[in-house]
């Protein structure tokens, strides 16, 4: 495995690779990885000749600063996992690497960015796609992996690749959970071992929120989320949406849709968490 840090090298090596006919997978992340990053790049590393897994917080996506100051980084760690796991190259570039001057591009796809995480974190999924797109030109991937954890994230991403218009598939991961239920994110690290136990009820109200749809209107089981976090020690809740899988528009009942995901961002202490829940598919 090789540590890259300069574009015009990561290209380099890569060439060389597009040149032997080598399909070439890219997991992007942003560091701190966990198992949830592990599955990503297994599978990538199962389904591509050569695996880039990007290692770079990204500044632009963060519209609160002090998160970008607390976000881990664990580079080191990093490599370690990612050797074991099968990358050949990990590319970790400095913040002027990729912007030698402030990517002014604006991406607006509307509705699909206004909802959920676009309302309450303006201007985070336009630093999304200014860091994925970048990424996407150098690298030029035959694949890149994306986690449904950031359901979001993923509808967003698939529409850019698609108006681009980028010539590559995304494929989306099922959300890696602990033994217990909790999605695994790089802010888990961040939580006290109390903080962990009140986090835990995020994924069980989601759970059992499955089971109570099956017998109660969507709006019932809306409430039913809600109020469980509202009463939830050391939870505060941002929102829960119900949303219909594709267009991640509100859905009122569930014959609206044949797809439907339940998304929710709740904070633990200082720590925002999301997760989500798919309802029908
Ligand atoms: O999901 C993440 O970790 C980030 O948003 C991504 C896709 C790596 C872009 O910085």
């Amino acid at each position: 495995m090789k540590l890259i840090q300069s574009i015009q090298e990561l290209r380099a090596a890569l060439a060389v690779c597009r040149q032997a006919g080598k399909s070439i997978g890219l997991v992007p992340t942003m560091g701190a990885l966990h198992a949830g990053h592990a599955s990503l790049v297994k599978r990538a590393v199962a389904e591509n000749d050569v695996v880039v897994v990007s290692d770079f917080v990204n500044p632009t996506q963060f519209n609160d600063k002090n998160d970008l100051l607390k976000y881990p980084r664990t580079l080191e760690a990093d490599c370690a996992l990612l050797e074991a796991c099968g990358a050949l190259f990990v590319f970790a570039p400095s913040v002027e690497e990729i912007y030698p001057e402030p990517d002014t591009r604006q991406f607006s796809y509307a509705p699909l960015d206004t909802v959920m995480e676009g309302k309450y974190r303006p201007g985070h999924f336009n630093g999304v796609c200014q860091i994925v797109s970048k990424l996407f030109l150098i690298v030029e991937p035959t694949r890149a992996y994306f986690g449904e954890k950031d359901f979001q994230q993923l509808a967003i991403i698939r529409e850019m690749v698609r108006r681009y218009p980028f010539d590559l598939q995304i494929v989306g991961c099922p959300i890696v959970r602990e033994d217990d239920g909790l999605a695994l994110s790089s802010r888990n690290a961040r939580l006290s071992e109390e903080q962990r136990r009140q986090a835990l009820q995020i994924s069980k109200t989601l759970f059992a929120s499955v089971e109570y749809g099956r017998t109660h209107s969507l709006s019932e089981t809306k409430s039913f989320v809600e109020e469980a976090i509202a009463h939830a020690e050391g939870l505060r809740l941002e929102y829960f949406e119900v949303v219909d899988g594709t267009t991640l528009q509100t859905v009122t009942d569930w014959n609206d849709s044949p797809y439907i995901v339940g998304c929710i961002t709740v904070f633990c202490g200082e720590v925002r968490l999301i997760d989500n829940i798919k309802y029908k598919e």
